[in-house]
């Protein structure tokens, strides 16, 4: 199962809206006979790229895989029919699969056809790599990453407004890898007019194009920014409400720049993440700033917080980071704490897993 789990590793990022999964097939002999991870949406499942290099050397074997076998036709076929046909003696599992287009039914079918079933194995590690898909298909939004970059005394920028780069070459490395894994990026309108960045991920390989979402009630955001002029690295989305999209010579500017103009009447963070989960969206990085931030956490949807705490002190006149919100980064759940050159990185839940 580590191996498998490996296996489903190597898929991170790449198989949304679809969970990553590993399988491994092991012959009746002992022998790993046949490996592989989900490949990208349409594409085989891993049990069918595993059970393909096996051939008949499956027959009598094990199969081990990160998540419940699919017993419905989506894009592929269902996996525990091939699972049957293979010859396959038994399944081991490490978690159900919540759709309720398979929810138990993959491990019924399989036992309906005399193939052993037994489910848990490696569960706690296959939930974290496929955190976004659980919350998208039970919660119906995404998984919501909040991430900063604050400074060794919780400020996120040196005053109101002001540009402040803290992050060392190794921090912005890490972070740009993230961006590739993520389907959605979010910023706030406050950022765009300060910092006018592009949101795009450099330096890290992405395949999939990456939903870009600038939170602005009023539409503030300029027809000129930077991330309008990237449409090659994926979409961009603009968050408003009722007073915003009646501004309609503003709107019109901005569509003529390719942005797509998304109307959330209530302007809460809640009814946006549905409006993605609508779109398949499994994975959301909140990059901030400060107020989007403080607004997100108010309304309770941040799932984990990825911090990057760097050397600098910006004093008083520092805008903080959650702004005096009872926020401690030593009660995030399953916390971990990685050094990035002379950054450290704090990340956990901040409830637990789904
Ligand atoms: N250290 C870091 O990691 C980091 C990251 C990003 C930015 N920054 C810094 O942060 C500063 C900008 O921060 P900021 O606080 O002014 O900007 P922000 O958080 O990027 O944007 C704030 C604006 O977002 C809009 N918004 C839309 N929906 C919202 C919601 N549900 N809750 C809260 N706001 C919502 C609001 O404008 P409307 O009411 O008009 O919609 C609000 O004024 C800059 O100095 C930038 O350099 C730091």
């Amino acid at each position: 199962m580590n191996s498998a789990l490996f296996h489903a590793a190597r898929g991170r990022g790449r198989t949304s809206p679809n969970p990553t999964v590993g399988a491994v097939v092991v012959s009746p002999d002992g022998s790993v006979v046949g490996y592989g991870c989900t490949e990208k949406a349409g594409s085989r499942h891993a049990e069918v790229v595993a059970l393909d290099m096996a051939g008949d050397r499956a027959r009598g074997g094990t199969l081990y895989c990160t998540l419940e076998p699919c017993s419905h036709v989506g894009r592929t076929g269902p996996c525990v029919a091939r699972i049957v046909e293979s010859g396959i003696a038994r399944v081991v599992a490490s978690v159900g699969d919540p759709n309720p287009l398979v929810h138990g039914q993959g491990f019924a079918f399989l036992t309906a056809h005399g193939v052993g079933v037994e489910v848990g194995l490696g569960a706690a590690r296959a939930r974290a790599l496929n955190q976004p898909f659980f919350t998208l298909v039970t919660e119906h939004r995404p998984f919501v990453i909040l991430k900063a970059a604050i400074s060794q005394d919780g400020c996120m920028a040196e005053a109101p407004g002001a540009r402040t780069q803290l992050t060392s070459e190794a921090a912005n490395r890490h972070a740009q890898r993230i961006r590739a894994e993520v389907d959605a990026i979010g910023v706030g309108v406050g950022t765009i007019l300060v910092d006018d960045p592009l949101l795009t991920a450099r330096g890290a390989y992405r395949e999939r194009p990456l939903v870009r979402v600038i939170f602005d009630r009023t539409l503030r955001t300029p027809p000129g920014a930077r991330v309008l002029s990237t449409p090659e690295a994926g979409p961009v989305m603009i968050v408003t409400n009722g007073a915003g999209a009646a501004r309609a010579e503003v709107r019109r500017r901005l569509e003529d720049r390719g942005a797509d103009i998304e109307v959330v009447e209530d302007g809460t963070l809640r009814s946006a993440l549905r409006t993605l989960g609508d779109r398949q969206i499994g994975s959301f990085l909140l990059e901030g700033g400060p107020t989007l931030h403080q607004g997100a956490w108010d309304e309770g949807v941040v799932d984990f917080v990825r911090l990057y705490v760097t050397p600098h002190v910006l004093g008083s006149s520092g805008v903080r980071l959650l702004n005096g919100r009872p926020f401690s980064s030593a009660a995030l759940v399953e916390r971990r704490v990685h050094p990035l050159g002379p950054d450290v990185l704090i990340e956990g839940y901040v409830h637990g897993p789904h």
